[in-house]
Formats: C-alpha cells, structure tokens, sequence
C-alpha cells in the first residue's frame, strides 16, 4: 500500500451503512488508520460509533452523524422492491456532502448461472433470481447517482465468527454434493483490505467502477467442509446427493444450488495489483479457527 498519507488521512470520516458482518470489519479496519468511522443499524446498540438507520421505519440519521463526511460505503441489500434503502431515503443529503468516494456492496449474483464457467466483469450481468434482479437495479441506482461510486460484486462471505467452522459446531451443516458445482468465497478481511488499498491508491491505478472481489480458489462445499471437520478434529458425516438433500432445504438454500460459476479476481488482483490475504478456504479456515470458541 504506497502513498498511504496522501489518499486516507486521520481527517477523514466514514459512514458505513448496515454494520453488520461486513461493514463492522470494514470500519474497525478504518480506524486502525486513524480514521473516523461509524456504522448504522436499525436498533440502539452500545456504541458510540454507531447511530441508527432504518429505511422500513424512517429513522434518519441526525444531521450531526453527516458533518465531514468524506467517505461512505453501503453494505446495505436491496429493499422488497428492488430500491436501495440508503439512495431512497437519503440521496438528497448524501448528494450535499463533499464526498470523496462513495462504495456499494454488491453480489456476484447478478451475472446469474455461468455453468461453472469463469466470470468476470467484461461480463454482461444475466441475473437469474429475483434477489439478483433487485440487486442490479441498485448498482444502477448507485451508478446514476453521479456519485463517486465503486461497486464491489462479492460471492459468499466469511470470516471469524461467521464460517463453516460456526455451522459444524452448530450442527447447521449438510454434506452436500452436486456433481461439478462450484462456489465462490472471500474472506471479510480481503473485502475490508482491498477496498482500502483501491481507495489509498486511487491516484496510481485505473478507476474502474465494478471490481469483484473473491478468492484465487472457487471450489465445491464439500472441500470446504472436509477442511473444516479436519480443523475442528472431527469426522465429516457422509455426503447426501443434492437431489436426495434438495426437499429438505429452504427455498433460498436451494436457490444458491441453482447457479454455478467461478468469479474471477483477475482485474484486482492481477491488473489493480491487490493482494489477497487469504487466498483460498484453507488459508482463511486457519484464520477462523485462531479466534474460534
Ligand atoms: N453474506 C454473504 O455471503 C453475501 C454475499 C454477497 C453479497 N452480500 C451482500 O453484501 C452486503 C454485506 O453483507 P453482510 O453479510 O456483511 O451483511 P449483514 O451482516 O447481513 O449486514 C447487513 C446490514 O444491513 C442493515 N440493514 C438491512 N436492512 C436494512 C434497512 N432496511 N435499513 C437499514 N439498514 C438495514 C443491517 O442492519 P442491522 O445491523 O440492524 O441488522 C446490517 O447492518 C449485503 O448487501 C449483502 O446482501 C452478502
């Protein structure tokens, strides 16, 4: 990370928008700069750091939690409608600030099913789900804002606290296989880092407006969760085939079942010159299991 002084400075404020798994990493790892970073939630929490947003109910942040504002980012997903919470009810004051950058987080499910193949984001985005459809008319929202904006397409995310190693000890998990399907995975710090290092360097890389960020390795569940019950010292059930474990899944688990793609990192890593921390399932795992209980 070159030039760090110059890009972020202790001057600046972050708002993150929905402080949950994501967004709270991204913050404290703002702070470590020596930032002013606050994030939202939609009930009073013990924090001063954090104010209440919710766009069901019309709590709007107070106009103070706006001064200074430089920085926001929205990890906030798309409402029933297919609106983005944050631009719907606070659009008109965000487009007042002085913003130097504003970034959204996205999925990679609005490129719909690859068959397994390789996407990228030269891609044009079939969105197959409804959720994805919702999805894709708020990265349009964002785009249109004329905002700063970055959007970042993430597959399935994990970390500490929330991994396969949390599902195994709360017997959440189903050994599943599904002949050649893959996922694709990025571990809360690479979406935290990335991001950062994309902002702190702004001035020495191409500004690019859709970047994914994943991993180096999608792979099969199975692989992951093998690597899991090793970690824990545990014996792995045996697998259910999908179409015999199908009726027993929720709608939206079986949804993820439906697309199979492997998402390329390519343009950051490669061509943007990020590098991951944590490049694949085994390298992350290892990370949860350091503060795992
Ligand atoms: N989880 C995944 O594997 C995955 C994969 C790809 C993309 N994504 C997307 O990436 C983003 C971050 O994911 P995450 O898993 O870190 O999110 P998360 O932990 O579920 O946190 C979502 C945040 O949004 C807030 N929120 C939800 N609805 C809201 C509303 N109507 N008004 C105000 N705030 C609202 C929540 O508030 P509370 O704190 O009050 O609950 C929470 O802080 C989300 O948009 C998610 O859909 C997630």
């Amino acid at each position: 990370m070159t030039d760090l002084a110059s890009q972020i400075t202790k001057q600046d404020k972050f708002l993150v928008f929905g402080g949950g798994f994501s967004g709270d990493y991204f913050a404290k790892s703002i702070r470590k700069l020596g930032c002013l970073a606050l994030t939202s939630s939609r009930s009073p929490q013990n924090d001063p750091n954090n104010f209440i947003f919710n766009s069901e109910d019309n709590s709007i942040p107070e106009d103070s939690i706006f001064e200074g504002v430089t920085h926001i980012l929205s990890c906030i997903p798309p409402d029933k409608n297919g609106n983005d919470p944050v631009l719907k009810r606070l659009e008109g004051k965000i487009k007042k600030l002085s913003l130097k950058w504003v970034g959204y987080l996205s999925t990679t499910g609005v490129y719909g099913n690859t068959y397994g193949d390789w996407v990228s984001e030269a891609d044009k985005p079939i969105p197959f789900q409804e959720r994805s459809q919702r999805r894709l008319n708020c990265e349009k929202e964002w785009i249109k804002s004329n905002l700063p904006i970055q959007i970042f397409r993430l597959p399935g995310i994990y970390g500490p606290g929330r991994s396969t190693l949390e599902a195994i000890n709360a017997k959440k998990v189903k050994v599943i296989h599904k002949k050649n399907q893959v996922f694709s995975r990025v571990h809360v710090a690479d979406i935290a880092h990335a991001i950062i290092y994309l902002i702190q360097n702004k001035n020495h890389v191409d500004f690019h407006q859709i970047i994914n960020i994943a991993d180096d390795e999608p792979c099969s569940q199975i692989k992951v969760i093998k690597y899991g019950y090793q970690l824990l010292g545990l014996n792995m059930p045996k697998k259910i085939l999908f179409e015999d474990a199908k009726k027993d899944l929720s709608p939206i688990a079986q949804s993820f079942w439906i697309e199979n793609r492997r998402v390329s990192n390519k343009l950051l890593c490669k061509k943007l010159g990020y590098k991951l921390i944590y490049n694949n399932y085994k390298l992350g795992l290892d990370n949860c299991l350091v503060s795992f209980k």
